[in-house]
C-alpha cells in the first residue's frame, strides 16, 4: 500500500515529534528530510561545495551525531537556497514518498514539491517563542548552552531565508491542515494528528 503524510513547518514547530508519533502509530516508515540537508551542510562545513556534498551524500552521512548543532542547522538552510543542491535530493525523497507500506515524510516542501498528492498534508506551526523555547531546552538536553535571544534570531534568520528562497520556499501546502501547537502539548498535538490520518485512511 501506498500512502504519504507530508508534515511541514518551521524549525521546532514539533513537527519532528508528530512525524515520529504517527509513523510508529500507522507502522509507516518515517524520514526527517532535514537531516538530508543538514548531512549535506555538515560536509560543506567540511570543505565540500554543497553541489559535491548533495550528489556524494549516503544513507549512512544521515546518522552523523554532529548534524543537530544551530551551526549545521544555518548551513543547512544556506545549501537549501540551492536549485541543485534541492534537485540531488528529490529522487530519493520521492522514492521514500513511495515506498510499500506507508510514508511520513517531514520537511518545508513535501506537500508541495516532494508529495504533492499526499493522502494527508499537515502544516505544523507554532509562535517563535515557544519554538525557541523548546529548541533551546532540546539543545540543553544535548549539553549546548544557548540564550534565548540568540535562538530567537538563529530561528527567524533560519525561517526567513527558508521562506524567502525561490525554489521550494517554505510553504502551507493550499490543501493542507494547519495544527498550531503553541498552547498543546505533545500528546494533543499527536492525537490531532493521528485523527487527520485516521480520517484518510477510512476513505481509502
Ligand atoms: O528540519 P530541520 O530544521 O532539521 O531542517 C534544516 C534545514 O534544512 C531547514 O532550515 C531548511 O533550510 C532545510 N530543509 C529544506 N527542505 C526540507 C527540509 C529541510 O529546505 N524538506
Amino acid at each position: 500500500m501506498r500512502f504519504c503524510v507530508a508534515i511541514d513547518g518551521p524549525a521546532a514547530s514539533g513537527k519532528g515529534t508528530i512525524a515520529r508519533a504517527l509513523a510508529r502509530h500507522f507502522g509507516f516508515g518515517h524520514l526527517d528530510t532535514g537531516l538530508l540537508y543538514r548531512a549535506t551542510g555538515r560536509r560543506v562545513l567540511d570543505g565540500l561545495t554543497p553541489v559535491e556534498a548533495a550528489r556524494a551524500l549516503r544513507p549512512e552521512d544521515l546518522s552523523r551525531d554532529d548534524l543537530r548543532t544551530a551551526e549545521v542547522g544555518q548551513a543547512a538552510s544556506r545549501v537549501a537556497a540551492v536549485p541543485e543542491v534541492r534537485s540531488a535530493l528529490l529522487d530519493f525523497q520521492r522514492a521514500f514518498a513511495a515506498r510499500d507500506g506507508g510514508a511520513v515524510l517531514d520537511g518545508r516542501d513535501i506537500g508541495t514539491v516532494i508529495c504533492p498528492d499526499a493522502e494527508v498534508k499537515l502544516f505544523v506551526t507554532a509562535s517563535d517563542e515557544i519554538r525557541a523555547r523548546r529548541r533551546m531546552e532540546e539543545l540543553a538536553a544535548a549539553s549546548q548552552i544557548i540564550a534565548f535571544d540568540d535562538m530567537l534570531a538563529d530561528l527567524r534568520a533560519r525561517d526567513r531565508r527558508d521562506a524567502g528562497r525561490a525554489t521550494a520556499p517554505m510553504r502551507a501546502a493550499d490543501d493542507a491542515v494547519t495544527l498550531d501547537t503553541t498552547e498543546m502539548d505533545i500528546a494533543t498535538a499527536t492525537d490531532a494528528a493521528v485523527a487527520q490520518v485516521a480520517q484518510a485512511l477510512t476513505r481509502r
